[in-house]
Order: structure tokens, then sequence, then C-alpha cells
């Protein structure tokens, strides 16, 4: 049986219904009661940051989507490492008190070479508690995910649409490759049955790489709107989060941590994927345009 968690979110959700499209069993690990309303899906309530329900939720479990972060933790905003790092010692040790075989993760991209934002640290560091778990583990990283309910992809649709001036700041020359969110969902998926892909930690991404103003620019091409790029000097991270958390169906909190990691490039090291799952990745136009037809995981 599976354990996911995170199913309440933007990428656990779109799991969970292509695994129980695979007549998989699922178990969901949610902090409040929800009707899934799916064959083969059960839920046990339970917290990340409690190893008690962690224990009880992992039994008899064989495989782990880990699909948490804390970011949007208001009370204690600096701390949301401590937690990220308390949430994934929790479950690592009721993994191995049950004898989990393996946990399938999806991060954020980063450059080992440059100084990471607190957020991309804090996602590292999960990456490096897993992987020197001792359990077998697939590991993939992604940069923007291109997709609705996306919170970064949310951030890059509000500041287009909402906005026929856009000021870009001392981020807009850092470099991105985004990701069609159907191709995130198929590689953490198919992955369950590709025992190649055991112990490894891929970057994944489309074929195309744009600085962060290019991306804008690329975006309101598609969606037909006439865009003016306005450079800014500084970063008005305070203030862009402000403004962003009320425009955008993102909580603020943790669009202030998004907009601090703008300053990380995040372009995908070169890997063997395409040959393992037999599938090349959407470039960004053509994730768009599924977008607006609605296409492969467009959840309203
Ligand atoms: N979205 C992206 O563009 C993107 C890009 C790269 C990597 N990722 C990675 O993908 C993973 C999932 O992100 P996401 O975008 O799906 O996040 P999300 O939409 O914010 O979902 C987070 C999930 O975590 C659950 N959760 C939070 N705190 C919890 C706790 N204490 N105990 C149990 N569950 C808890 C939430 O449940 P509740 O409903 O109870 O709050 C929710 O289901 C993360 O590791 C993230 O770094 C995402």
């Amino acid at each position: 049986m599976i354990l996911l968690t995170g199913a309440t979110g933007f990428i656990g959700e779109r799991v969970l219904q292509k695994l129980s499209e695979n007549n998989l069993s699922v178990r969901c690990l949610v902090r409040k009661p929800v009707n899934f309303g799916k064959q083969g899906v059960s839920h046990i309530i339970g917290d990340v940051l409690d190893y008690d329900s962690l224990a009880r939720a992992t039994e008899g479990i064989n495989t782990v989507y880990y699909f948490i972060h804390m970011m949007g933790k208001q009370d204690e905003q600096e701390r949301f490492d401590v937690l990220d790092r308390r949430a994934i010692t929790n479950m690592v040790k009721a993994c191995k008190v049950n004898g989990v075989k393996r946990i399938i993760h999806l991060t954020g991209m980063s450059n080992p070479e440059e100084k990471l934002s607190h957020h991309l640290a804090s996602r590292k560091e999960v990456e490096e508690i897993i992987k020197n778990s001792g359990i077998d583990y697939t590991i993939f990283r992604a940069s923007v995910i291109i997709g609705r309910e996306g919170a970064a992809f949310e951030l890059l649709d509000t500041a287009v649409r909402k906005f026929p001036v856009i000021p870009v700041m001392d981020w807009q020359n850092t470099k991105v490759q985004p990701v069609y969110i159907g191709d995130v969902i198929r590689y953490l998926v198919e992955c369950l049955d590709k025992q190649e892909t055991i112990n490894k930690c891929y970057d994944i991404g489309c074929p195309d790489v744009f600085t962060y103003k290019e991306l804008m620019q690329e975006y309101a091409k598609e969606l037909g709107l006439k865009r003016i790029f306005v450079p800014v000097p500084g970063s008005w991270r305070r203030l862009s989060a402000y403004v962003l958390g009320k425009l955008a169906p993102v909580d603020a909190n943790v669009a202030y941590w998004l907009i601090e990691s703008l300053h990380n490039n995040m372009l995908a090291e070169p890997n063997d994927l395409d040959r393992i799952f037999g599938f090349e990745p959407l470039s960004f136009n053509e994730s768009i345009r599924k977008i607006k037809e609605g296409g492969q995981c467009y959840m309203p």
C-alpha cells in the first residue's frame, strides 16, 4: 500500500487522481477528514509534526509519497525550516520503524554553487535527510510548475494578467526552466515501476530556458496581452508579496519566500529521463496551451 502525504495540495491531489486511475491502494495522510470518493483510497488523520500519527499512518506501507512544505505557517514564519526538518525527521523515523521500502519526493531545483534562499536551502535539507535515511528514494526537483493552483504559476499568471506595466526587479535575469504539471505527475507516478529510478535524484524541466523577464514576456504573448516591463532597482520582496498575496490565490507568506527564491537560477542538469520514461517534457508554450485548453491535469 502507498501512503500519500499532501493529498489535499497541488501535487498530491493530482498524484492521487493518477494512482487511483491505476487502481492502486492509497492511504492519504490528512489533517482534517476528507471524502476522496475514490475506489481503493482511504484516509488517516495525522500531522507530520506528530510522530505518533506517522507511526500509525506508515503501518503496512510499502511506499511513501512525501509532498509537504511548511512555508504557509503564519505563526512561526522564520522557522519553517525548523518545522520542515522536524516533519521529515519524524517521517523517516516512522518509515524505518514500519519497514517502508521507498520514499518518493518532489522538491525545488537548486544550483549547488549558489547561496540558496531560505526556501531552497530548507528544501535541500529535506532532500538530504531523505537521501541519508538508508531508505530507498526517488527524488525529482522542479522549478516553476506550469499548472493551475501551483503557487509559482499563479504568481506568474497574476503578475502578467493584472498589470499592464510590470516592474521587473533585481531578479529579472535569473534563469529558470519550468515544467508542465502533467509531465511532473507522470514522472512521480510512473517511477513506481521503474527500478532504475531507485536511489536517484532528477532535475525535471522543459527544453526551454528563460530569464524571469523572458518568462513573463512569453506568457503575455501566449495570452495575447501587450505588457510593458519597467526595470526597478532592488528586490521589493515585502511589497511584492503583499500585493500578490492580495491578488493571487497564494498565501502572502508563501509568495514572500518564493519571491526571495527568484535570485536562484533553476536549470536542470542533464539526465536520462527521456530514455527511462519514453517521453520528453512539453515546451513552455505547449504547456500554456494545455492549461488554456483545460488539458491534462487541469483542475479549476
Ligand atoms: N508547486 C510548485 O510549483 C512546486 C515546484 C517545485 C517543487 N514543489 C514541491 O512539491 C511538494 C508539494 O508542494 P505543493 O505545491 O503540492 O504544496 P501545497 O499545494 O501547498 O500542498 C501542501 C500539502 O502539505 C500538507 N501539509 C502541510 N502541513 C502539514 C502537516 N503539518 N501535516 C500534514 N500535512 C501537511 C497540506 O495539507 P492541508 O490541506 O492540511 O494544509 C497540503 O496537502 C513540495 O515538496 C514542494 O517543494 C512544488
